[in-house]
């Protein structure tokens, strides 16, 4: 048993040495860290929608941090080149919504969906089709790249 336990934690090692390899293979793909200082702290708790909507140094922050995080596969300035989503297209269905209380709730949702998608990554059947970032970057950074792809889908309009 004792065995079959440390054969397993043995793969499991491997397996991740596997993948830091192969991240590092494909050139640019260490994730950047991100400096959030001047950010007003979101606190331990996942926040339930982006604190920063519209902050000019949230979006600074979040232009750099995308440039060198996301944009190598989300496209330079989020403007896809086919291989992932478009982010700018992510919310942009909210703006028709009408009734107030509703558009509200629609960005909440969207915007809960994006940090599950940057905290866990897109991985299917042990494939990875985008690394998960949690860990990687606090909170702060997360909703600070959210702030920026605002600001890309608001000029694309
Ligand atoms: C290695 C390439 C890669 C990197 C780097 C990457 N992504 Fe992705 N991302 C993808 C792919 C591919 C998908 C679509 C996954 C799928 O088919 O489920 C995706 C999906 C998403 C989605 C869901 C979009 C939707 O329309 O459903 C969000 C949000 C997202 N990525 C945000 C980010 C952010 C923010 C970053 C940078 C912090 C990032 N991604 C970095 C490849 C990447």
């Amino acid at each position: 048993m004792k065995s079959t336990i440390r054969t397993f934690a043995a793969a499991l090692i491997a397996s991740s040495a596997l993948f830091a390899l192969n991240a590092s293979a494909h050139g640019n793909v260490v994730p950047q860290s991100v400096d959030t200082t001047g950010l007003p702290p979101v606190g331990d708790k996942w926040a339930e929608q982006n604190p920063y909507r519209g902050n000019k140094l949230a979006l600074k922050i979040g232009a750099s941090a995308y440039n060198q995080n996301c944009a190598r596969c989300h496209g330079l300035e989020a403007v896809t080149g086919g291989i992932a989503p478009d982010l700018r297209l992510l919310d942009r269905d909210c703006l028709d919504v009408k009734n107030d209380s509703k558009k509200k709730a629609c960005f909440k949702e969207i915007d809960n969906y994006f940090l599950t998608s940057i905290r866990n990554g897109k991985v299917r059947n042990g494939a990875v089709y985008m690394p998960p970032f949690e860990g990687v970057f606090n909170q702060e950074a997360m909703w600070a790249i959210k702030t920026y792809l605002e600001a890309r889908r608001d000029a694309s309009n």
